[in-house]
C-alpha cells in the first residue's frame, strides 16, 4: 500500500518514516511538510534519514491536498491545523493520526491496539455517520498511551482510582517546543492541557463501547505533569486502587500481558515488560521503543504503586500509530 507522512520533518514525523523503513505492507510515496521544507530532498532535512527516502523531494501540504494518490496517511501535523486537513482526506482515505484534533469526537476512537481493540468498530460508525469511504483513527497522547498500556492488565483486578504523576522527556515538546535554558538543571510541573489529556483519554480508552460511541471507563484518574531533562521517554509513579488482588497476582498479570501475539503484525512487540528499577535512559528504546516498562510495584495503604517508562515517540506516538494501522489492516477494514 503506498502511504504518506505528513510532518514528516517534526520529531513524530521522522520517527514514523525511521519505523516504515523496509515495512512489508506500506511504503512510503509521498513525505509532506510547510513550505519551509517543500522541494528540498528529505535528507537535506533530516540528517540520519534513512537510505531509502533521502532522495524523495519533500512537497507541501497544498500540494499533497490537490491530489494525495496514496491507499493511507500517517498525521503528524501540529493540531491546530490538522481537523480540517483530516476530515478532507478522510472522505476517500484512511488516517491515522497522532494530533488530537479528533481525539473527543464520539465516532472517532482513540485507539492503543493492545488495550481497546475493540474499539476499532468506531470506522462503521464513522462511515456511516459521515458518508466517509476512508476514516480517522487517532492514538492517545504520549503519556496517556504509556499509561493505559500498564493499566490494562490490571481492569480485572476492578480498578477504583488512578492517580498518576509523569516525568516527561523534551521532544514530547516537538522541535520548537522548549528552551535548552528553560529545562536545563530543571523540573518544569506544568504541560498545558496534559494533565486533563492523560485523565479524559485513558477513561475513554479503557472505557466500552455501547453501539455507536465509548462510554468512559466509570474510576477517577487524576494526573499531574511534569516535564524533565531527559531526551526521549516518559516515566509515570502511578498510585492505582483496585477492588481485589495480589502484588503477586499484578505482577503475574503484568508480565503474562501480551494480547496480539497470535495476530502476527509485522511491528508487534510484547507492549509490556517488569523490571525491578525502570528508567529511560536503559530501557525507552525495547522492543524498539513499542515495550513499555515496570517496575517498583509495592502495596501502599489501599493502593498499589509502580513506575512505568516508555518511549514517548514510539510507543506514544508514531509507532502506536503504525500498529493501528497493521491492526485496521489486519482485521480488514484497509
Ligand atoms: N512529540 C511527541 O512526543 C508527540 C507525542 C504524541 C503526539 N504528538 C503530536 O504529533 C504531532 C506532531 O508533533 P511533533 O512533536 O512531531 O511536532 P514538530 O516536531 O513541531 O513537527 C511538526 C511537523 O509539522 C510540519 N508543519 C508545521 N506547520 C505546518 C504547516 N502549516 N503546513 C504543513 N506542515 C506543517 C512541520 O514541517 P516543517 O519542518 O516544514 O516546519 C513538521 O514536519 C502534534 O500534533 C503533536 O501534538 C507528539
Amino acid at each position: 500500500m503506498k502511504v504518506a507522512v505528513l510532518g514528516a520533518t517534526g520529531m513524530v514525523g521522522r520517527t514514523f518514516v525511521g519505523l516504515l523503513e523496509g515495512h512489508p505492507w506500506f511504503k512510503v510515496e509521498k513525505l509532506v511538510a510547510s513550505e519551509r521544507s517543500a522541494g528540498k530532498r528529505y535528507g537535506e532535512l533530516v540528517e540520519d534519514a534513512p537510505e531509502e527516502f533521502r532522495e524523495i523531494e519533500v512537497v507541501s501540504l497544498g500540494e499533497f491536498l490537490k491530489d494525495p494518490d496514496v491507499d493511507l496517511v500517517f498525521n503528524a501535523l501540529p493540531a491546530s491545523i490538522s481537523r480540517e486537513v483530516e476530515e478532507r482526506l478522510a472522505e476517500q482515505i484512511p488516517v491515522f493520526t497522532n494530533a488530537r484534533a479528533h481525539r473527543y469526537d464520539d465516532d472517532v476512537p482513540i485507539l492503543v491496539p493492545e488495550v481497546n481493540p475493540g474499539h476499532l468498530k468506531l470506522i462503521e460508525v464513522q462511515r456511516e455517520k459521515r458518508g466517509w469511504n476512508g476514516f480517522i483513527v487517532t492514538n492517545p497522547n504520549c503519556s496517556t498511551a504509556v499509561l493505559t498500556v500498564s493499566l490494562a492488565p490490571l481492569v480485572e483486578f476492578g480498578i477504583k482510582r488512578v492517580h498518576v504523576a509523569t516525568m516527561q522527556a523534551i521532544s514530547g515538546a516537538g522541535f520548537s517546543g522548549l528552551s535548552a535554558l528553560a529545562i536545563q538543571d530543571n523540573v518544569i510541573p506544568l504541560i498545558s492541557g496534559e494533565e486533563w489529556k492523560i485523565e479524559n483519554e485513558s477513561r475513554k480508552i479503557l472505557g466500552r463501547l455501547d453501539g455507536k460511541g465509548i462510554t468512559p471507563a466509570p474510576f477517577e484518574v487524576s494526573a499531574i505533569a511534569t516535564r524533565v531533562p531527559v531526551l526521549h521517554g516518559h516515566t509515570e509513579a502511578v498510585f492505582v486502587e483496585l477492588e481485589r488482588g495480589s502484588v503477586e497476582e499484578i505482577r503475574g498479570a503484568f508480565g503474562a500481558f501480551d494480547p496480539l501475539k497470535e495476530l502476527d503484525l509485522p511491528s508487534y512487540e510484547k507492549p509490556l515488560v517488569y523490571t525491578d528499577v525502570p528508567q529511560p535512559r536503559l530501557h525507552r528504546d525495547r522492543g524498539r521503543g513499542l515495550t513499555v516498562t515496570v517496575g517498583r510495584l509495592e502495596e501502599s495503604g489501599s493502593a498499589f504503586k509502580y513506575v512505568v517508562t516508555g518511549h514517548n515517540l514510539v510507543r506514544g506516538a508514531a509507532g502506536g500509530s503504525l500498529l493501528n494501522a497493521e491492526l485496521a489492516r489486519r482485521l480488514g477494514y484497509i
